[in-house]
């Protein structure tokens, strides 16, 4: 009796929520779309109270909160020209094959520097050398920076890396989810393949796409044993490299394959939270815009390309044309305006301003339209809510997105800089009044938002549960531990294979000696005869 109370009491204990955690979050990335992946998650995490510090080598956007310490570990200007020259090669048009994996190999060798900079920062050596505070677990940013796993080796908490897509191979390994090549697409950064296919041709490319990113990988590894040696190695209490690699507890990526595809298996290791970035519930417009919106009795365009592309970058020919046509709508526009240029009009159906709520604008049930550069932010915001697109794309990742987008069959895409009033028109009513377009895009969206937990339920699910248990090991595949030769069962097979060689033989000179017996008997017989 006294037994089972106590262990009711210890089961209680040990399932009981996590308060107050001390959880680090180290993220030495130069992107904005992957830093505002890592701050979701953090937030997530600070809401449900838990204290988090949280270091950066740029600026972020999260506004102040209560639980979160922000610290800047900022990269040297030296270090960031080369990502600055990356950055700009990108904004050009679409680069060669070789120049673009050349351009991708200096911006890795930035990325690396930048990544081991990062550890001996004064600001992130003091956390790890004289701790203030005793840390309870390490959210690490991954790309290209296993060894700063020493990071959690030295505070002697279980890591989990935060990835901002969908897994490329490397990424995979981290916790041994099983890549095959025979109709699991290959994504690389180099040429995004996302297409599924079992043909002869396509296999054939994707097995080869895929011993290509193994080849890197090995090459990762070796650079990653390196630097770790290098920040770490003076220290002789510290733990190998591979030993470090096993901090790792989960593997949270953004993304969520039973909507987005491709099924493929993964392991238990390995946590979606697709639409972290995304808010769940929208928060209320500004009163001016709610009134505009919400007395769209027809509808209304959202149109937007994004703060990168300035309105001054446009002929003005193109603002009239588009103005021109928007103006003339039934439904009401809400257009993103830079203060400073003058406005082309006074349509009554337009609204104007430098600053709009994105995603609680799409959230809107009278959007009806998203005009867009094809960001990755924005189209991901408007899958999430279910509302076609007309793509513009101009530049860098966005006429890829565009296409994806296009491809789905959530809108269309048009060109930017040849579009004409009629052309512009006809897009517009095309996406408006062809019910194809919102209803793969709604379908999407039902698929998407149907999970037995929210991106954010999950992310504080499973870090609790990581903390509850000082580490997720026992969910590790055996898979990571395993080497090549057994990781393919190539021994096993040349031992069948031997086995098959031998028996043959064996069979063969059986064979002939029986034959041989057999004939010599009956010739000898013969003879007799
Ligand atoms: C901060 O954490 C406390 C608990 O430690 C919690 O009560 C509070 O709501 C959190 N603050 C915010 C802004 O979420
Ligand atoms: C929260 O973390 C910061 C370090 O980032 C630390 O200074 C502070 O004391 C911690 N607060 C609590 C309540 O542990
Ligand atoms: C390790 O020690 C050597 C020699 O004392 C020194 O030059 C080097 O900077 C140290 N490395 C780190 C990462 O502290
Ligand atoms: C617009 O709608 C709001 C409700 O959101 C209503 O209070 C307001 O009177 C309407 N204004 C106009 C000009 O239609
Ligand atoms: C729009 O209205 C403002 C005043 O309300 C005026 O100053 C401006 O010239 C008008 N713009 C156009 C293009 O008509």
């Amino acid at each position: 009796m006294v037994n089972k109370f106590l262990l009711s009491l210890i089961v209680f204990v040990f399932l009981s929520p996590v308060w107050g955690a001390n959880i680090l979050g180290l993220f030495s990335t130069f992107s904005p779309s992957h830093l505002l992946v890592h701050m979701s998650i953090m937030k997530s995490l600070a809401d449900q109270g838990h204290n988090v510090t949280i270091v950066t080598n740029c600026k972020t956007k999260l506004a102040p909160h209560d639980n979160i310490t922000l610290i800047l570990a900022p990269a040297s200007e030296e270090r960031m020209k080369g990502v600055n020259k990356f950055v700009e090669n990108s904004m050009q048009r679409k680069p060669h094959f070789i120049q673009a994996i050349f351009s991708t190999l200096t911006l890795i060798y930035s990325i690396l520097g930048i990544q081991y900079d990062f550890v001996l920062h004064p600001q992130v050596k003091d956390i790890y050398e004289n701790p203030h505070v005793k840390y309870d677990l390490l959210v690490l940013g991954y790309l290209f920076n296993d060894f700063q796993l020493g990071i959690a080796a030295k505070l002697q908490v279980p890591a989990i890396l935060s990835w901002v897509g969908l897994p490329l191979a490397f990424v995979d390994d981290t916790v041994g989810n099983v890549y095959d090549p025979s109709y699991v697409p290959i994504v690389s950064f180099v040429t995004e393949t996302t297409k599924q296919s079992t043909g002869l041709w396509w296999r054939m490319h994707n097995l080869f796409s895929w011993i290509m990113l193994k080849i890197f990988s090995v090459g990762n590894d070796f650079v990653m044993t390196f630097l770790y040696k290098h920040a770490f190695g003076n220290d002789s209490s510290m733990i190998s490299y591979d030993e470090a690699k096993e901090k790792v507890s989960l593997l949270f990526y953004n993304y969520h394959s039973q909507s987005e595809g491709p099924v493929r298996p993964t392991v238990p290791q390995s946590i979606e939270i697709g639409g972290i970035q995304i808010k769940e519930q929208p928060d209320s417009l500004p009163q001016e815009l709610a009134y505009f919106l919400d007395n769209a009795t027809d509808g209304a365009i959202f149109f937007s390309l994004g703060t990168n592309i300035k309105l001054t970058f446009f002929e003005p020919q193109l603002l009239e044309t588009i103005y021109q046509v928007l103006s003339h709508q039934q439904l009401r526009v809400i257009w993103k305006w830079d203060d400073q240029v003058p406005k082309p009009g006074n349509a009554s159906n337009i609204y104007f301003h430098n600053w709009l709520p994105q995603d609680d604008i799409l959230a809107h049930p009278n959007t009806k339209l998203f005009i867009t550069h094809a960001g990755k932010g924005g189209v991901a915001e408007a899958q999430y809510h279910g509302v076609p697109m007309l793509a513009l794309p101009v530049f860098a990742d966005q006429p890829g997105n565009a296409q994806l987008m296009m491809a789905s069959g959530f809108g269309i895409s048009m060109d930017l800089l040849t579009l004409n009033k009629e052309s512009l028109e006809k897009g517009i009513q095309e996406v408006l009044n062809n019910p194809v377009y919102r209803n793969n895009v709604r379908k999407f969206s039902d698929l998407y938002r149907d999970r037995p937990l929210t991106a954010r339920q999950s992310v504080i699910y499973w870090t609790e549960y990581v903390m509850r248990h000082k580490g997720a090991y026992h969910l590790r595949s055996p898979i990571v531990k395993l080497g090549f030769l057994a990781r393919y069962n190539l021994d096993v097979y040349a031992i069948l294979l031997l086995i098959f060689a031998c028996s043959m033989i064996i069979f063969v000179f059986l064979l002939r000696f029986l034959v041989n017996t057999i004939l010599l008997k009956r010739q000898s017989k013969a003879k007799i005869n």
